[in-house]
C-alpha cells in the first residue's frame, strides 16, 4: 500500500473511493467542476497494485476564527473502498494529510464528518452546531415589523455572480466558521444549480435585498409546489440566506416567509443563535432540530492560539497523541510556557471551544477538561468569549 499525492490525471481515481458510497462513478462534469476548486496536489491517495483504493483531499480556505482570518485546510472527499476498510488506510491518509497541512503552515483544518465516530482519533473536535427548521407559514409572523428600507430583486445566474458574493464576503469575514468563496466556488458550487440536488423541487431562485444600490442580504432557495385536498402544501426550501445587519437578515427572512401560495418554509444548516428565535411570535413552531456541523483540528496549536483574539492569563496543557509537535503548555498568546498549567485538556477538546461554539464550562461538565487552578475554567471562558455562535452554512 502506497500513500502519496495524486498525480495529474488521477483526479477521477481519487474521487472514486468516496463516490462509491454515493452509489455512482463521478460524472465527467463533476470531476471538471472539482478540479476548478481543488488543487490536485492537495489530494492524497492510497494505491495498491496500481489501483487507487482510498483518498483524502483538502480545499485551501481563508477561514474566519474569532478576531482573525487564517489559512485552513477544508478536508473533503475522504473515502476508502469497502474492499479495503479497517486496514488502517484512513489513518495513513490522515497522517499524510495532517503532516502536509502542518508543513504548509495552515494552523487549522476543518471538515464535515459523515459519521461523528471517525475523526476524534485524529484530533478533530466538534466545534459548531447547526439547526434545521420547518415552519408552517401561518406561524411566520414577527413580533414587530421589519424596517430594512430596501428593495428585493430576483437575479439571473449571471446577475447573482455579481450581486451576491460581496454580501457573503461581509458576513463571512465576521462569522467564525465561514470561509471566503473565490469566484470559481460560486460558479461550480454555491450557485451551481444541479438537477441532482433538486429532490423534486424547482430551479434555484436567487434574490438580493438592496438598499441605496448596495446588496445587504440575499437568499438562494427552491420552491416545491404541491396540493392536498385542494390546498397548497408548497414548500420554500431555503438553501442559504444571510444579511449584513440585523435589519437585513430579518428582511430576507421576512421575504422567505412571505412567498405567497406556499405552506411551509424549510431550512437546514442554520446557526444555532439564529435571530429567527427572537424575531418570531411562535419560535416553538420552528421545530428547531440540532446537529453537529463543523469539526476542527488545531494543526498548530501555538499559531492557532496566537491568531485568535484571546485576552487573559491562563496556561493550557495540551495533549496531542496524533500530532506530538503540539504536545506542550501554552500561554493564551500561543507561546509555549514553563509555567504551571491552569487547565489540562486534549487538543480535540481545545478545538471544540476554539471557535466559540462551546465553553470550557461545558467541557468540564462532560469531564473533558481538568481544572488545575481554581477559577481557571471561568477565566478561560472569559478569554474565549465570542459574541456569536460559529456557523458554516455549507457542507463541503
Ligand atoms: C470512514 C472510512 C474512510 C474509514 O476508512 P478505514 O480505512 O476503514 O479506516 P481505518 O482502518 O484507518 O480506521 C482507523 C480506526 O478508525 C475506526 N473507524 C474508521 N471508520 C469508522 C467509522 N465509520 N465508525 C467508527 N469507527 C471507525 C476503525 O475501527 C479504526 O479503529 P482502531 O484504530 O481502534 O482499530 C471508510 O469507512 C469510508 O470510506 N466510509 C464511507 C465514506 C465516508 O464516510 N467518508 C468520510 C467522509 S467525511
Amino acid at each position: 500500500m502506497e500513500i502519496r499525492r495524486a498525480q495529474s490525471g488521477e483526479f477521477l481515481a481519487g474521487l472514486t473511493p468516496v463516490s462509491h458510497y454515493f452509489g455512482s462513478v463521478p460524472a465527467e462534469e463533476n470531476v471538471r467542476r472539482f478540479e476548478r476548486v481543488l488543487r490536485s496536489e492537495r489530494m492524497h491517495v492510497a494505491e495498491e497494485d496500481g489501483t487507487i483504493v482510498g483518498g483524502a483531499s483538502a480545499f485551501e480556505f481563508q477561514f474566519t476564527v474569532p478576531g482573525a482570518i487564517v489559512p485552513a485546510a477544508g478536508v473533503t472527499i475522504v473515502g476508502v473502498l469497502p474492499t479495503h476498510r479497517r486496514q488502517g488506510i484512513l489513518t495513513q491518509l490522515m497522517r499524510a494529510q495532517l503532516d502536509d497541512v502542518h508543513e504548509r503552515g495552515e494552523p487549522v483544518a476543518c471538515l464535515w464528518a459523515s459519521e461523528e465516530t471517525i475523526y476524534g482519533r485524529y484530533g478533530y473536535g466538534m466545534a459548531a452546531l447547526c439547526g434545521e427548521i420547518e415552519l408552517q407559514r401561518v406561524y411566520g409572523s414577527f413580533r414587530k415589523p421589519v424596517e430594512h428600507g430596501g428593495t428585493f430583486r430576483l437575479l439571473s445566474y449571471e446577475e447573482a455572480l455579481e450581486a451576491i458574493p460581496p454580501v457573503y464576503a461581509r458576513v463571512a469575514a465576521e462569522t467564525p466558521g465561514m470561509f471566503a468563496r473565490p469566484r470559481e466556488w460560486w460558479e461550480v458550487r454555491a450557485l451551481h444549480d444541479s438537477e441532482a440536488r433538486r429532490d423534486g423541487a424547482g430551479e434555484m431562485v436567487r434574490v438580493v435585498l438592496e438598499r441605496d444600490g448596495e446588496g445587504i442580504a440575499y437568499a438562494l432557495y427552491r420552491l416545491k409546489m404541491g396540493f392536498e385536498a385542494g390546498s397548497s402544501t408548497g414548500e420554500v426550501r431555503v438553501l442559504e440566506a444571510m444579511g449584513v445587519s440585523p435589519e437585513a437578515t430579518a428582511g430576507i427572512w421576512r421575504f422567505l416567509l412571505d412567498v405567497d401560495w406556499m405552506d411551509s418554509v424549510q431550512a437546514e444548516i442554520l446557526p444555532v443563535d439564529h435571530p429567527l428565535f427572537l424575531l418570531l411570535e411562535h419560535p416553538r413552531r420552528l421545530r428547531f432540530r440540532l446537529a453537529d456541523s463543523l469539526w476542527l483540528r488545531l494543526v498548530n496549536v501555538g499559531a492557532a492560539l496566537s491568531a485568535r483574539s484571546l485576552e487573559g492569563d491562563v496556561a493550557l496543557e495540551v495533549g496531542d497523541a496524533f500530532c506530538p509537535w503540539n504536545d506542550a503548555r501554552y500561554s493564551l498568546d500561543g507561546s509555549k510556557t514553563m509555567e504551571d498549567s491552569d487547565l489540562r485538556l486534549d487538543v480535540a477538546d481545545l478545538a471544540t471551544v476554539y471557535l466559540g461554539g462551546f465553553t470550557f464550562a461545558q467541557l468540564q461538565r462532560a469531564g473533558r477538561v481538568e481544572e488545575l487552578t481554581e477559577g481557571a475554567i471561568a477565566r478561560a471562558d472569559a478569554a474565549f468569549w465570542t459574541d456569536r455562535a460559529p456557523w458554516c452554512p455549507e457542507i463541503f
